[in-house]
């Protein structure tokens, strides 16, 4: 079973955003699948890898957006992201230096602040992204 499945109540009703974030939920269910399973440190490793970049992408598209038509609450937004990005690259470092084998525990860390960041700081831009006329 899937660790993260998405929902409506996930949806920022902009499409592009909102398929982002699944692919991003995908990830996470692919990064766990292959903890449960025991996947080898290279597999683990680039997985690692491309959720960080696929992140930076998605975070780039955000604040971009938040920067072109003036968002209110871009410093608090921007500011989750780069939490997040620190918080990530702690992880790798820890992973790829040995000290720390990547749990069930991270991975839950992953997929509680993305439900928690969708549903509050990304629901706040919804409508005025929408307004915008961001699809
Ligand atoms: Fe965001
Ligand atoms: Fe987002």
């Amino acid at each position: 079973m899937a660790l993260f499945s998405w929902s409506e109540d996930l949806s920022v009703k902009i499409k592009s955003i909102d398929e982002q974030h699944m692919k991003l939920i995908n990830m996470i269910n692919d990064f766990y699948e292959n903890i449960s399973n025991r996947s080898s440190k290279e597999n683990i490793s680039i997985l690692i890898d491309e959720m960080k970049k696929y992140t930076f992408e998605h975070f780039s598209f955000e604040e971009k957006y938040m920067i072109q038509f003036g968002y209110a609450d871009y410093e608090a937004h921007k500011k989750e992201h780069d939490l997040f990005v620190t918080r990530v690259d702690e992880i790798e470092k820890m992973f790829n230096d040995g000290k720390f084998f990547v749990s069930l525990e991270v991975t839950v860390f992953i997929k509680d602040w993305l439900r928690t960041h969708i549903q509050g700081e990304d629901m706040k831009y919804s409508e005025f992204f929408i307004k915008n006329g961001i699809k």
